[in-house]
């Protein structure tokens, strides 16, 4: 059959199968109760199936439970003639990859809301299938600063990404450009950092302006929604509140949050152009425990391991001029700006650790590592700093704790290096999974920015390094996308970036190959032909492989399409 992501192994299929009716029945296991209600509700409710309760014996009927003889997300999916449908996983979230295996199965139909042939059977053919995916992050990051998506397009984002069994979301909630949650304790984040009064149209070349205001955020209902209905699909929401730079949405809410001795930070406003703004966060004692209230909110809403604090592209030239930064650097006694932003980071690397978490960040939180007689945020001793004990771990060569993740987006040194100092890795490097960047170079692709990125680059990519060792290798927790959004207006400017590279995405994190560099793209073209048929079910704005239909191209709004530039800068 045609899925994807392609599964480990599969034994058949033979024509002669297994018919799903009415009659159907669902015997879910105890601890399967995931699978039990998605199935009902989003299969049972695209084929018009009432998948009533039934009998453990019962041969018509799919059965799930879990089985612990396989790894946590492995599944094996038996339709079996005669005998049914059984989904046995690892864990409660392999027995929902199984079931997104089966509405794989059952064809493009299974992927819309409601029947379209009323009362009709769905045969699967005769077949076994194990499977189990190669990493355990499998990321897709969606940027919903520099433009917000509202709620409901999270959540179908999120019944995207459990079709593609991809389980980690990266939920960029903060930037220069919007501010997009709630935080009680500080309302104006959200009522003066989350809406700009337009926006230019294009990337940063482009004369033209999208002269009207530009906003929305989550409130905490919302988030506690986006979490549950991710958590029903097994994905965990990984937030990131960017600090200490891409902070201007904050200051512009916040003044006092800013370097105010080297700008009128009274006169900022939310970011309405792209790139890198100069206002980052100024380096006091006051910002650090802004940040940590912010932190304390955003603990309580979302329960994931991780916490992602941005720490990427961080401009120093305020830092520079700024008297007060300098004589931070010099009672911390260090070597210079870097330095500075490296004691930043560690405050809530410490921090986070102190409260069982721990901190992911992109790979510049690897720079201005400790020097000696650094004192460490602990032992400053300034007043009013919340409690900054020492990490539960120990500290690595890099002066992070060995709790501390980091997502390597500059290429792959990144995570190198973090990996043979022992940290854990995402490896989502701009140079091939930045799905801003155009998938072709044609003159037809919209808004064109960045590197020339196809489906088959995405499809090749190759997230673990040659030069790691097996066991460095192993802190390379998996991959992940990334979708900025500056040039991405709405969400069907999103999807057609996003898709279909995103199903290739899926299988460079799901499948593993059989040696390196593997790769059958022919293959996985042949799937494409149907998943197009998935997506078209599914509603995906994806762009189509002969190129952009017209609705979908932007004639004349200028991009960046410099090969071999970054595309954020
Ligand atoms: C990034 O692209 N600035 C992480």
């Amino acid at each position: 059959m045609e899925l994807i992501p392609a599964p480990r192994a599969i034994e058949g299929p033979t024509r002669c199968g297994v018919l799903l009716d009415r009659e159907t029945a669902l015997v879910a296991a105890p601890g399967t109760g995931t699978t039990e209600r998605w199935l009902r509700s989003t299969l049972g409710g695209a084929l018009g199936l009432p998948l009533p309760p039934g009998a453990e014996d019962s041969r018509n009927s799919v059965r799930l439970r879990l089985d612990d003889t396989l790894e946590p997300e492995a599944y094996k999916l038996s339709a079996i003639v005669n005998w049914g449908v059984e989904i046995r996983g690892g864990s409660a979230a392999g027995v929902f990859w199984g079931a997104q295996t089966l509405r794989q199965l059952l064809g493009p139909e299974a992927f819309r809301r409601a029947p379209v042939r009323p009362g009709a059977g769905h045969g699967i053919p005769h077949q076994i299938i194990e499977d189990a995916p190669r990493f355990p992050w499998r990321g897709l990051m969606l940027d919903v600063a520099r433009h917000f998506m509202p709620k409901d397009g999270v959540l179908r984002y999120l019944d995207l990404m459990a079709a593609h069994k991809l389980n980690v979301f990266h939920f960029h909630l903060t930037d220069d450009q919007g501010w997009r949650l709630e935080i009680e304790r500080y309302p104006r984040l959200t009522e003066v950092g989350s809406w700009r009064a337009r926006t230019r149209f294009g990337h940063r070349a482009s004369p033209l302006w999208e002269e009207k205001p530009h906003g929305g955020f989550y409130t905490h209902e919302d988030i506690r929604e986006i979490v549950a209905y991710a958590a029903d699909r097994h994905i965990t929401v990984v937030p990131e509140i960017d600090m200490p730079g891409h902070s201007q949405a904050a200051i512009a809410a916040y003044p006092e949050l800013g370097n105010r001795d080297v700008v009128d930070t009274d006169s900022l406003t939310v970011w309405d152009d792209w790139g890198i703004s100069r206002n980052v966060l100024a380096p006091t004692g006051n910002t650090l425990r802004f940040y940590e209230d912010v932190l304390e909110e955003v603990l309580e809403l979302f329960p994931s391991d991780f916490i992602h604090i941005g720490g990427d592209e961080c401009a120093k030239d305020q830092w520079r001029k700024s008297p007060a930064a300098q004589a931070r650097i010099a009672e911390l006694g260090l070597a210079d700006e870097d330095g500075l932003q490296a004691w930043f980071i560690r405050h809530f690397d410490t921090w986070l650790g102190a409260r069982g978490r721990r901190l992911i960040g992109w790979d510049e939180i690897l720079e201005g590592g400790r020097r000696a007689g650094e004192r460490t945020p602990a032992a400053d001793g300034e007043e009013g700093l919340r409690e900054s004990r020492a990490p539960k771990g120990e500290t690595t060569a890099l002066g992070l704790t060995d709790g501390a993740a980091v997502s390597s987006w500059r290429g792959y040194a990144g995570g190198i290096t973090a990996a043979r100092a022992g940290h854990d890795v995402v490896m989502c490097p701009e140079q091939q999974v930045y799905l801003d960047h155009r998938q072709d170079g044609g003159a037809d692709e919209p808004v064109p920015i960045g590197y020339v990125r196809t489906l088959e680059d995405v499809y090749c990519f190759e997230p673990v390094p040659p030069q790691l060792t097996e066991e460095e290798a192993r802190h390379v927790l998996g991959t992940q996308a990334n979708v900025w959004t500056e040039v991405m207006e709405d969400q069907s400017r999103v999807d057609y970036q996003t898709f279909p590279r995103l199903a290739a995405f899926a299988e460079v994190a799901w499948s593993a190959l059989p040696a390196p560099g593997d790769r059958d793209f022919a293959d996985f073209e042949r799937r494409m032909t149907v998943h197009y048929r998935r997506l078209d079910a599914l509603g995906v704005a994806y762009r189509p492989p002969a190129g952009p239909r017209p609705w979908q191209r932007r004639p004349g709004v200028l991009g960046r399409p410099i090969e071999g530039a970054p595309p954020n800068v």
